[in-house]
């Protein structure tokens, strides 16, 4: 059974919901774009020490549909976020909003590749399917701006390594939330064929192949939902460089391999990182039951060792794992809520998800790749 084809998914399949609800917002437009989320499979809270994370893109994301403004005085940018029922004509004024305010981050990122709202005369409506937590929702909304503006020939031209780290400075300074580099990496550089071996310290990507004959990656969410910048992901970030200090290692690395570690965050970031290399391995080798033993041993660290669980997240995975049919379980991306990541056989899915519903974990589906952010074809899906 093939069940990750190689090649693109089809258009109209890629966060279908939101692309109905933009394109019904703006019937006329004239162009589209897609941005996929991510799933990170193995490696969390590695990346900001320069470790080697996991992520695979998804075909759920944001989509992004543009209608050019005809006459100048109509202003610059109109931006109908649908997802917040908000409909506002930015202005530079809105830096001064509050951090995490959509509309500061989305004039943040304007101002980092050289725009002002002002000078983009266009309206658009944008829309997602990553909404509760752990999916990357921010830089997929980032990444579908960032990438329709230079599809329009608007602002500076950046690689995916510099255009992550201007995301990363923006997500700091304007949604207050010290990130490491993998999720804008994640998702420009994401393939339709599997996972990439993301070296955040070398800055280099490498395909990997999801090697598995049966077994597919499905997300189910935990029912808490989360932010993360009301400072959990901060202090779990300083917790760590005091910890690294106090050990007498540099702040912003990950110890040494092999380097005696005492405290548990420590014990963490390197007992993840070696998960990272088994599991890039039981990719290639297809073995869906080691990959799975590395996921529940991820989610115990995650939760012992580093702290960034819930009971939620906890009961979730612990369920998940007492059923037939899945390989292992575990939070992924920064935690605190949000999606849980299974492994687990197609053929045992659709009798996983009943029961997931039945003890009140009704959102899930499958994890496919979704490739790089794109534009979309106009053509039967409006209008
Ligand atoms: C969030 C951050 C990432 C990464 C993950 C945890 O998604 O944005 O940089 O640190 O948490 O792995």
């Amino acid at each position: 059974m093939t069940l990750y084809s190689p090649g693109a998914p089809n258009p109209e399949g890629l966060a279908s919901a939101a692309q109905a609800r933009v394109f019904e917002a703006l019937p006329e437009a004239q162009s589209a774009f897609f941005a996929p989320g991510r799933v990170n499979l193995m490696g969390d809270h590695i990346d900001y020490l320069g470790g080697v994370v996991l992520p695979m893109s998804l075909t759920e994301g944001t989509v992004l549909a543009a209608e050019a403004k005809a006459r100048r005085d109509e202003g610059g940018l109109e931006v109908w976020a649908l997802d917040a029922s908000e409909k506002a004509l930015l202005s530079s004024k809105d830096l001064e909003r509050p951090l995490g305010d959509w509309r500061r981050r989305l004039v943040a990122v304007l101002a980092a590749l050289g725009l002002t709202p002002e000078t983009v005369p266009f309206r658009i409506a944008i829309s997602g399917t990553l909404a509760g937590g752990g999916l990357s929702s921010s830089a997929s909304f980032a990444l579908v701006l960032a990438r329709w503006l230079r599809g329009e020939g608007l602002g500076e031209a950046h690689d995916s390594w510099s255009l992550a780290r201007i995301l990363q400075t923006v997500e700091r300074d304007h949604a207050g939330v010290a990130c490491g580099l993998m999720d804008p990496l994640a998702i420009d550089l994401g393939t339709v064929d599997g996972a990439l071996r993301l070296d955040c310290e070398q800055g280099t990507a490498t395909p990997v192949a999801l090697g598995f004959s049966e077994a597919v990656f499905a997300l189910v969410h935990c029912g808490v939902g989360r932010r993360l910048d009301d400072g959990a992901y901060n202090r779990v970030r300083a917790r760590l460089a005091a910890a690294l200090a106090e050990e007498g290692f540099s702040a912003d690395r990950l110890p040494p391999q092999g380097a005696r570690v005492r405290a548990a965050p420590l014990r963490h970031v390197q007992s993840e990182q070696a998960r990272v290399w088994a599991g890039c391995e039981a990719l290639a080798a297809g073995d869906a039951a080691a990959f799975g033993a590395l996921m529940d041993a991820s989610h115990g660290s995650l939760a012992e060792d580093y702290g960034v669980s819930l009971p939620e997240l906890d009961r979730l995975t612990a369920l998940a794992r007492g059923l037939p049919g899945v390989h292992g379980a575990r939070l992924t991306g920064a935690g605190f809520g949000g999606w849980a990541q299974l492994l687990v056989e197609l053929d045992a899915w659709p009798e996983l998800h009943r029961t997931f519903a039945a003890k009140g974990f009704p959102k899930a589906f499958i994890a496919t790749p979704g490739g790089a952010p794109r534009a979309l074809p106009l053509g039967s899906s409006h209008g």
